[in-house]
């Protein structure tokens, strides 16, 4: 046996950890690996088909333990819009065809022995007005929302949540991260509200807490809330919504009584120190702040984070002895996999057994393999 297979078992027996079930109300997962949230625009019409039921159902088959939907439009017309694609479309969880093609989704993840939940999505001021499956529809944000706006777009999470229940999804993301509706909801650049919707940290709160609320009243007790939450902006990657620990422990606690369970921390690099003075990741401060279960996420498998993989040479790397270290020192429950997955549908069976990654490919973030 050469040292490197050795070297290779050691390494793999260290991952066990990693390996062992998880559970929350009710879901239970096999591991702790879950599949990032990432859009792809393969749903014609909004209407996921065979091809992504495959392209899920073959992560769940390589021992992805959760899959995390590619944000999915809630059933609102101001929802979504990201440019023309044509017929390259982000799906919606509304409407006969979509709520067909997502139950053919979720069995065969199941039929996989994987869960599967969507992530909901409102994509606020982001959203590129003219395009998407309403071009007429104005885009809202934080500035622009009236009452019943605000109530209208609440009312549409809640009845796109209660469509994911009755498909038999095992709970159910909200996309609060990365600038879109929620997160500029939360963040003080965006929302200068001066009425109770903003004004102070507290009022600018109240639109997603209301929210989750109405999402908990929707699904009832038992299935869990994944909130996902950023410091970073798609506007602007260094900035940050909790310049410190209380701030970010005030916001999650809230959205904990609201009804969140599990927190997906989206960062860039899961193991950049969060705040000044300790080495701990955002997932770690969530997790001790809220007391609730955390997923970390960013950069596990790779040596450049997201925006730089669009433009520069990405090699594939194994960092698990570094996430198995701050799992070990109790920073977070999950990890998430995001463009490692889309490279290679294998990659969690191929972490188990010590096989090697397969180095970066750019195509891969148009292929539907
Ligand atoms: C092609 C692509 C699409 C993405 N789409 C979403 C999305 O719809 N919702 C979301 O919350 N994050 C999205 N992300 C971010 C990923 O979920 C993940 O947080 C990020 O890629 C960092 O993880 P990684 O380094 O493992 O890739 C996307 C990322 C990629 C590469």
């Amino acid at each position: 046996m050469s040292a490197v297979t050795e070297g290779n078992r050691f390494m793999r027996n260290e991952l066990s950890g990693l390996f062992s079930p998880f559970s929350c109300k009710s879901l239970d997962l096999a591991s702790r690996f879950v599949m990032s949230p990432m859009t792809r625009q393969f749903s014609p019409g909004g209407v996921p088909d065979e091809n992504v039921a495959e392209y899920y159902a073959r992560r769940a088959r390589a021992d992805v333990a959760l899959i995390v939907t590619e944000g999915v439009g809630v059933d609102h017309p101001s929802a979504l819009g990201q440019g023309s694609m044509e017929e390259k479309d982000i799906p919606v969880l509304h409407g006969e065809h979509a709520m067909y093609g997502w139950r053919e989704v979720v069995d065969r993840v199941h039929e996989a022995d994987g869960k599967i939940v969507p992530q909901l999505w409102h994509m606020g001021a982001l959203r590129q007005e003219g395009t998407g499956p309403y071009p007429e529809a104005r885009s809202l944000g934080p500035a622009n929302m009236g009452e019943e706006e605000i109530s209208d777009v609440i009312a549409a999470f809640a009845r796109s949540a209660a469509n994911a229940k009755a498909l038999g999804f095992d709970g159910i993301a909200l996309h609060g991260g990365h600038g879109y509706l929620l997160d500029s909801f939360l963040w003080e650049q965006t929302n200068t509200r001066d009425d109770e919707w903003g004004g102070d940290p507290t009022r600018r709160l109240r639109f997603p807490v209301k929210l989750v609320e109405a999402v908990r009243d929707a699904i009832g007790p038992d299935m869990p809330i994944i909130f996902r939450i950023s410091q970073w902006k798609l506007q602007d990657y260094d900035a940050r919504l909790a310049d410190n620990p209380e701030d970010l422990g005030a916001i999650c606690k809230a959205l904990a009584s609201a009804g969140v369970d599990i927190f997906d921390v989206s960062t860039r690099v899961f193991s950049k120190p969060a705040f000044n003075g300790s080495e701990m990741g955002l997932a770690g401060w969530i997790r001790k702040l809220s007391g609730c279960p955390t997923m970390t996420v960013g950069g596990i498998g790779f040596d450049k984070e997201l925006a730089a993989s669009f433009t520069e040479q990405t090699t594939a790397i194994d960092n698990l002895a570094e996430v198995v270290r701050r799992f070990d020192a109790g920073e977070f429950d999950l990890v998430a996999i995001g463009r490692a997955l889309l490279m290679d549908p294998q990659w969690v069976r191929k972490a188990e057994a010590g096989e090697p990654f397969k180095p970066f490919d750019i195509s891969a973030y148009s292929r539907l393999d």
